[in-house]
């Protein structure tokens, strides 16, 4: 299989001696292009530390992990942040749109990092924001002028803008209603019928009926779900 992100035998130890939790214990996870799929388990269980490594925000104690065929160990460290950059886009539970810029200038920023020219930058950033669903009046406004709903549209759409093929939310319905965070599914499902690579954490079942397999951590293991281990996660 194609995988956009792979990891093998991924282990994440937090500190050392006495207090050294184990946050993953040699997990293996691929995620196809077209793909979504939920990671559901008890806090604690190493959730959002699994989507960290595999989106190169933190490093594995052991284990490795391929973005596009890169392995990330053979990589300095700007080169995996010009790659992450490049590659990898991510929704938060709890939004982190800048509060001072409008929608549109939320949604620009990653692609003018990127070196886009400002015209060209809100050019996407509008066109990101009508595909997530938002009307283009809503491009205008400040983050404190949007429902909780608006918010996590612009926040995905800031996660996908530049074409980035590999999407990762961590309980990015938390802060929602129902019938809102199911809006926000389906935007996750189409990207990922688009072709997106789409790893979601979630603990509602409810939302992981969208996804097309469900991944269950305990104590930093696969308990269900598992792949067989990945001969090279391309
Ligand atoms: N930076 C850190 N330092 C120390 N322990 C951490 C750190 N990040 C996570 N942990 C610990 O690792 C385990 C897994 O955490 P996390 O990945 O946040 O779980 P989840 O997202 O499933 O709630 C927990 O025991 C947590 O306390
Ligand atoms: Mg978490």
């Amino acid at each position: 299989m194609n995988h956009v992100v792979g990891v093998t035998g991924v282990t994440r130890v937090h500190g050392a001696g006495q207090a050294a939790v184990h946050a993953l214990r040699g997990v293996t996870l691929g995620v196809a292009a077209g793909e979504l799929v939920a990671v559901m388990g008890p806090s604690g269980s190493g959730k959002s530390t699994l989507l960290n490594i595999v989106g190169g925000l933190d490093r594995p104690t052991s284990g490795q992990v391929f973005i596009e065929g890169a392995n990330l160990a053979m990589l300095s460290t700007p080169q995996v942040a010009a790659l992450r950059r490049r590659a990898v886009g991510y929704v938060f539970q709890d939004f982190n749109l800048i509060p001072s810029l409008t929608a549109a200038e939320n949604v620009m920023l990653p692609r003018e990092l990127d070196g886009l020219r400002t015209a060209l930058a809100r050019k996407e950033a509008l066109a990101e924001l009508a595909s997530v669903g938002l009307a283009p009046d809503v491009a205008g406004r400040f983050p404190d002028e949007l429902s909780g709903g608006q918010r996590q549209r612009v926040a995905i759409a800031r996660a996908l803008v530049g074409r980035r093929r590999l999407l990762l939310a961590d309980e990015p319905t938390g802060a929602l209603d129902s019938s809102t965070g199911d809006d926000v599914m389906q935007v996750l499902r189409e990207r990922a019928d688009a072709g997106a690579a789409v790893l979601l954490v979630t603990h509602e079942p409810r939302y992981a009926a969208y996804a097309d397999r469900v991944v269950f951590l305990r104590d930093g293991e696969i308990a269900d779900g598992a792949d067989e281990p990945l001969e090279q996660a391309r």
